[in-house]
């Protein structure tokens, strides 16, 4: 089947410095502080129009609340033709709000083409989150309509941040770039990614970087024993893929080893899920995905420090040469697992996955996996579950997700829950017993497959996949924790 490719080009423009001509502006993006007079930074401006700003504030029309975006013509044809005024709020704008701030603004013009539109409260802004705005307008240009006729989001021809640095520029695309490459991926129909398209699309990814990629295939899943794998893969026309992305530019130090799920379609297999349950099961690589952003940030930053990046890949589907329930499965790392149903397959995946990880004698693993419905029932749709065997090793995390505003949130790993997924048949079951704590009893059951070495599971099944747009980003895959993990990894 030839698939459509999508029109997934988001090359905008992205520039630094000024234009003496304000007329060739299209739309000037200026901030307004929460406060009851025109700022003197916008006094220029306020001189175009007779003092028509001024008027507007002192009047309560224009408002500086955080987040109100107000659309303004320019009645003069020596200015720019439009005036996009962003509400700054009160308080000191956080990294998040750099970041949400930005998109929100150039998200509410790509309802139409635009020329060249210039991003001018920089100032407004710290230094140090100059990078997290350039991102976020990234963001905004990148949708899920991957296969609309007519694009939805129109990007205009240019992006100028005037009193920015060309480095804050450069790595603030980088990070956009990199969640923009988590998002596509998840975006795209499972009939175009599927594993072995996963892999493909990551070799081209990394062709021409220091980052290097192998790729095992069934056969060679076979020969390292990765039964479990192939087993939640069985059911499917489209064979399981291991993806190894090795970014080793930390000289002797162990690595840390990023592991991601990246169940390319999640039918539920026989436990089969109903269609409302089905529906946005093309998210279920997510974790893959971002693991690949991440790496694509650590590879176009030249960040000095040694990453191995893991992608379990499968399809879990419905046929004759499904895995069933009641088979137990030799797993890579020797211990049994016993299925009592095809839909808890993420943990199924990354216990073979997180085998391999191990090898690399790493100083840290994480993993990242849209695992339980449990999580999302725990935490809602915007926060990760987070589980550890290692506080110390949580704690990194948590103050990098703090930093970048992303929401994390610690579940408890008692050793009151180890015996739920004991089996009576083989060393362990892939479910607990019933439903209750099902975040943790997933995570119960991944515990087994790391030994004691530091560990954090982030639980991103709420988070990696939106139903509803925000004013910052579309609806569809979110490209949660590529920010986080870079962060912690540069700390
Ligand atoms: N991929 C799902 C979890 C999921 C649900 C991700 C909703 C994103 C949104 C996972 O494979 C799954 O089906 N989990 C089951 C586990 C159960 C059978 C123990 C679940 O959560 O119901
Ligand atoms: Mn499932
Ligand atoms: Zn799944």
């Amino acid at each position: 089947m030839k698939m459509p490719e999508s029109n997934f080009d988001v090359s905008v423009n992205l520039t630094v410095g000024s234009t003496d001509q304000a007329s060739t502006i299209d739309v000037l993006i200026v901030g307004l502080p929460d406060q009851d007079s025109l700022p003197p930074s916008l006094g220029e401006l306020d001189r175009l129009g007779g003092s028509w700003l001024t008027r507007l504030v002192e009047s309560g029309q224009l408002r500086g609340n955080r987040g109100e975006l107000t659309t303004l013509g320019v009645p003069t044809d020596t200015g720019p033709k439009m005036l996009l005024v962003v509400g700054l709020g009160e308080s000191e704008l956080s990294r998040l709000d750099a970041f949400e701030l930005t998109a929100a603004a150039i998200r509410s013009l790509l309802d139409r083409p635009r020329g060249r539109v210039e991003v001018r409260f920089a100032d407004e802004v710290a230094t140090e989150h100059h990078d997290a705005m350039v991102a976020g307008a990234l963001t905004a240009c990148e949708g899920q309509a991957l296969y609309r006729s007519e694009p939805s989001l129109k990007l205009p021809t240019e992006i100028a941040f005037p009193n920015l640095s060309q480095e804050q520029l450069d790595r603030g695309r980088v990070i956009g770039e990199s969640i923009n490459q988590a998002r596509r991926m998840v975006n795209e129909p499972p009939a175009v990614l599927y594993p072995a398209s996963f892999a493909k699309t990551v070799i081209n990814l990394f062709a021409d970087s220091e980052t290097s990629v192998e790729v095992w295939d069934e056969n060679r899943l076979a020969d390292e024993g990765c039964r479990a794998i192939l087993a939640v893969g069985s059911g499917s026309a489209r064979p399981p893929r291991l993806v190894i992305m090795s970014h080793l530019c930390g000289g002797d130090e162990p690595p840390i080893v990023l592991v991601g799920k990246g169940v390319t379609f999640d039918s539920g297999g026989l436990s089969l899920k109903p269609s409302d349950a089905m529906i946005d099961m093309k998210c279920d690589m997510a974790g893959a995905a971002t693991v690949v952003g991440v790496m694509h940030a650590l590879s176009c930053l030249g960040i000095q420090r040694n990453v191995i990046g893991l992608c379990g890949l499968a399809e879990n589907m419905v046929s004759g040469t499904s895995y069933k329930l009641g088979d137990v499965i030799k797993t890579r790392s020797g211990k049994t697992i016993e299925i009592l149903n095809t839909d808890a397959e993420g943990r199924v995946v990354l216990a073979d996955t997180l085998d391999v990880a191990k090898a690399f004698q790493p100083r840290a693993i994480i993993d990242l996996a849209t695992l339980t419905g449990a999580c999302m029932v725990a935490l809602g749709r915007d926060v990760v579950g987070a589980m550890t065997n290692n506080t110390d090793l949580l704690k990194q995390i948590e103050s990098a997700a703090a930093g970048e505003g992303e929401l994390i949130w610690e579940l408890p790993m008692f050793r009151h829950y180890d015996d739920q997924v004991k089996s009576k048949v083989a060393d362990i079951k892939n479910i607990g017993d019933g439903r209750w704590g099902g975040a943790i009893t997933a995570a119960k059951f991944l515990e087994n497959f790391v030994d004691e070495l530091p560990w954090v599971h982030l639980d991103i099944a709420g988070p990696a996949f939106a139903d509803q747009p925000k004013p910052h980003r579309d609806a569809g895959a979110t490209g949660v924790m590529v920010r986080t993990l870079l962060r912690w990894i540069e700390s």
